[in-house]
């Protein structure tokens, strides 16, 4: 059985989803502080049967460890995490203590009951300002801008050092560039807290008409029409990508691994890329003013994906314009997320 940490939340739910297409049992562990109880029962409506879940805060050893002595679980997909930037640089203790204390009792319990595989859930705000395009696994990590990344730069760090000291752990760690979209039923997807930071749920709320207008972060940058460039991946290939690296560490090929993998499409989208496409799908205009760069921006941020197709056997799927529609269709039947949260 795999332990999801943060399974109730955006990324979670979605990898909820492929986990039980490809048949395997799962429980979620979340402290619900991000997301809310409906998403698991959205959950259970599509994949037709209950999802096991335990309300419970990683940094809670106590808890964790009734879990583990509860159900027999032999692997972990660890998404639980604060992931807002601008609130990170807010309140910089408690993303350290969330994320880094969080993983750091997760494992000690891990050891402890002697589960060893874990698959983590990294960012590509790890490399910072990369010098060149496309990102590969081997350029140098950890100028992150806020303690948001910096926590996920000294988790993957201490995930290192955990496996130089006990080889027996099988370590994947992914590297996400920057999920979008939802499940094409539209009953789960993003749900985010007040404005969004992140440009794809501010369009989808500027198309449903809950904000007036979208402001486009500089018009300077260094890219094909002056705008910010991302590699957008549709969450459901990045779901699929913990599917296989689930297989991956159950396969007998190793008896010990440590890999880190990027995880998105290879193709690189600026802010007017997205804007066009998602007016076509939405059929609505999207009102926009540039501004100002936004402090700790890039210009440029894609991925290789080569290593993750060549080892894992994964590759994205899905195009900016089924990212789009799948956003749109989420944000129209929902125009309040989930109602609960
Ligand atoms: P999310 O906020 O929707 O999901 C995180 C879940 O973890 C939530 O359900 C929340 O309630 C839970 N959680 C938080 N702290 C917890 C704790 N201490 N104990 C138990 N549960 C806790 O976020 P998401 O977008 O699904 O992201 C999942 C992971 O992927 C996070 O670690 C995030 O940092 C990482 N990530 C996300 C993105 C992105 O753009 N969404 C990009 C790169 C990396
Ligand atoms: C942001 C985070 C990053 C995180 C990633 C994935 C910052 C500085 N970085 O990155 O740490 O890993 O999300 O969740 O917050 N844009 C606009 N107007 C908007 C919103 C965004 O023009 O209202 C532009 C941005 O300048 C950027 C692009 O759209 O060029 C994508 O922005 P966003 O969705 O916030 O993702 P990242 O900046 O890649």
């Amino acid at each position: 059985m795999i332990l999801i940490t943060g399974g109730a939340g955006y990324i979670g739910t979605h990898t909820l989803v492929e986990l039980a297409m490809a048949n395997y049992d799962f429980i979620v562990y979340d402290n619900f502080s991000n997301s809310s109880e409906e998403a698991i029962e959205r959950v259970s409506k599509i994949i037709d049967r209950d999802v096991v879940y335990e309300k419970g805060d990683i940094r809670d050893l106590q808890k964790l460890e009734e879990v583990f002595e509860k159900y027999s679980i032999d692997s972990v997909i660890h998404f639980a995490g604060l992931k807002a930037v601008g609130e990170s640089v807010r309140k910089p203790l408690e993303y350290y203590d969330n994320n880094v204390v969080g993983t750091i009792r997760l494992l000690e319990c891990m050891k402890k009951f002697e589960c060893k595989k874990i698959v983590f859930s990294s960012s590509a705000t790890v490399y910072g300002d990369p010098k060149t395009t496309p990102i590969v696994e081997s350029f140098s990590v950890g100028g992150t801008t806020n303690p948001y990344g910096t926590s996920k730069y000294m988790i993957e760090r201490i995930l290192n050092d955990l496996y130089i000291a006990d080889n027996s752990f099988k370590i994947v760690i992914l590297r996400y560039f920057n999920p979008v979209g939802a499940h094409k039923s539209g009953y789960i997807g993003e749900d985010p807290n007040g404005i969004p930071n992140n440009l794809m749920p501010f369009i989808s709320q500027v198309a449903v008409g809950k904000r007036e207008c979208l402001s486009v972060f500089g018009n300077d940058y260094d890219t094909h029409d002056g705008t910010g460039v991302r590699d957008y991946i549709h969450v459901v290939d990045l779901a699929d990508a913990h599917v296989k690296a689930i297989e991956y560490l159950n396969s007998h090929k190793f008896s010990s691994e440590f890999s880190v993998f990027n995880i998105g499409t290879g193709h690189g989208y600026s802010v007017l890329d997205v804007i066009k496409t998602f007016e076509k799908v939405s059929e609505k205009k999207i009102p926009y003013k540039i501004t100002s760069r936004r402090e700790g921006d890039v210009a440029k941020c894609y991925a290789d994906p080569a290593l993750a197709e060549r080892i894992l056997g994964w590759k994205a799927r899905k195009n900016l314009l089924d990212m789009c529609k799948d956003s749109w269709n989420w944000q129209v039947k929902n125009p309040d997320g989930y109602k609960e949260k």
